[in-house]
């Protein structure tokens, strides 16, 4: 089984998709959730199926990355899946666990990722663009906001929408279906880094 820890900071809907994946269910099992604020959403998600929370930050009431990365090794946490959590992550917590942190992202990266690039703001520029596509994208993570090794991507027809909320629906629903296979490919040993890019074996 691989060991899971969730990072998120909102609603928790991909957090949702991986705890009821059909696939994932021999598959994993998601030892800790963790959150940028003392309470989100994803948090009663969690408290569901009795999953320990843990609230990550500098202010009273939170525990440093420092501390996290203590927890989650005494966890033996093999995956960090980053599920709409929206703070950088430290470098010496990447360094920590390198390429055993991936991050869901609502566009095609390259495009619209970067430093405040998240939620409804990236679909406002792919609506303002006029991108005809959009799309997710499952990346490994690095020191610096979305520019990590992609790994899987799947896109999406938007030549008829009318509003950026019409393209945060369309992807949302896309990122429920890619998130799970990532990782299901990967508990699966079938996610390789060869020559800097990343296969995904069928
Ligand atoms: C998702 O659309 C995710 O791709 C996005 O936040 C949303 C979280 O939704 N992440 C980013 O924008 C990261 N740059 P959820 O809480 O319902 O899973």
């Amino acid at each position: 089984m691989l060991a899971l820890a969730v990072f998120v900071s909102g609603r928790g809907s991909n957090l949702r998709a991986v705890l009821d994946s059909p696939a994932l269910k021999n598959l994993i099992r998601v030892n800790a959730v963790v959150g940028d604020k003392l309470y989100c959403p994803a948090f009663d998600i969690a408290k569901n199926f009795s999953i320990p929370v843990y609230s990550v930050g500098k202010k009273d009431g939170f525990i440093s990355f420092d501390d996290l990365e203590v927890i989650l090794k005494d966890f033996k946490i093999d995956l960090i899946v980053l599920a709409g959590f929206l703070k950088l992550i430290p470098d010496n917590f990447v360094r920590a666990f390198r390429n055993k942190i991936i991050n869901i992202h609502p566009a095609l990266l390259p495009s619209f990722g970067g430093s405040g690039m998240y939620g409804m703001n990236v679909h406002k520029a792919v609506f303002e663009s006029s991108a005809q596509v959009s799309g997710a994208s499952v990346h490994f993570v690095d020191e610096t906001y979305d520019t990590g090794r992609i790994i899987a991507q799947r896109c999406v027809d938007i030549s008829d929408i009318k509003s950026p909320e019409e393209i945060a629906e369309r992807v949302l629903s896309i990122e429920h279906h890619l998130l799970p296979y990532v990782i299901e490919k990967i508990a699966l040993g079938k996610v390789f880094v060869e020559n800097n890019r990343v296969r995904v074996e069928t």
